[in-house]
């Protein structure tokens, strides 16, 4: 069982680029065995935090003529959520940034890529012009289950045939409402999902990938 109160303290100091917390390499050699970016669409992330992921998400795109879509509020004291271990978000988030504003951190990591569209907003007040085509996406924003449910549905139809939805942090004890909302989502969509998988990533936390039938 892997708690955030566990792991905050093993996270090695601010570098250039920005650390993430989940293991983009290997989202990423999930993505390019899938063929994803042989197929028509762009890539959404929904919480970026300091970017850390969304500049390799966006080197990935920029090599195939891609856009990195990116919500995020850039305001850790928007996310009021509390973890099962009662660690509030916004604390996790200012501990990381050791003070600094995490809009500043975010804009400094991604300036030199200019396929990457930052829309700065709660996530669940998005609208996305209707002809907006995605292969891939990935949710890691609040992680209340009416949040994930709303990313969830925020994205799914502009989700290409074959294109694929991740979300961190399933199964993982600390945000027991991730994996609830996900869990209803499989079923409310089991007609619509094609296949599913669970890759292990950074601190042994897992992100759940489903196919888009
Ligand atoms: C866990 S962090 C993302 C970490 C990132 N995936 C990484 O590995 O570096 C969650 C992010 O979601 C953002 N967030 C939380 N609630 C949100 C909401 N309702 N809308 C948009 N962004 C939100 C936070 O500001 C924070 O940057």
């Amino acid at each position: 069982m892997v708690r955030i109160a566990d792991i905050w303290h093993r996270i090695p100091g601010l570098k250039r680029p920005p650390p993430e917390f989940v293991g983009y390499d290997n989202l990423i050699a999930f993505i390019t065995r899938q063929g994803l970016m042989q197929m028509e669409g762009d890539l959404i992330e929904v919480g970026a935090y300091m970017g850390g992921g969304t500049v390799k998400l966006a080197r990935l795109a920029a090599r195939h003529d891609k856009r990195v879509y990116v919500i995020d509020t850039f305001d850790p004291d928007m996310d009021t959520t509390v973890s099962k271990s009662t660690v509030p978000a916004a604390e996790v988030y200012r501990a990381f940034l050791k003070g600094r504003s995490m809009w500043e951190v975010y804009r400094e990591a991604t300036r030199r890529l200019p396929n990457i569209v930052t829309i700065i907003e709660d996530s669940r007040r998005v609208v996305l012009d209707e002809e907006t085509r995605f292969v891939f996406a990935f949710v890691d924003g609040c992680h209340q289950k009416d949040c994930v449910k709303s990313d969830f549905r925020l994205i799914w139809p502009h989700l290409v045939s074959g294109g694929i939805i991740g979300f961190h942090d399933y199964r993982f004890d600390d945000w027991p409402e991730v994996t609830e909302a996900v869990d209803e989502l499989m079923d409310e969509h089991k007609d619509d999902i094609l296949d599913r998988h669970e890759i292990v990533g950074d601190y042994g936390i897992s992100s759940i990938l489903l196919t888009k039938r």
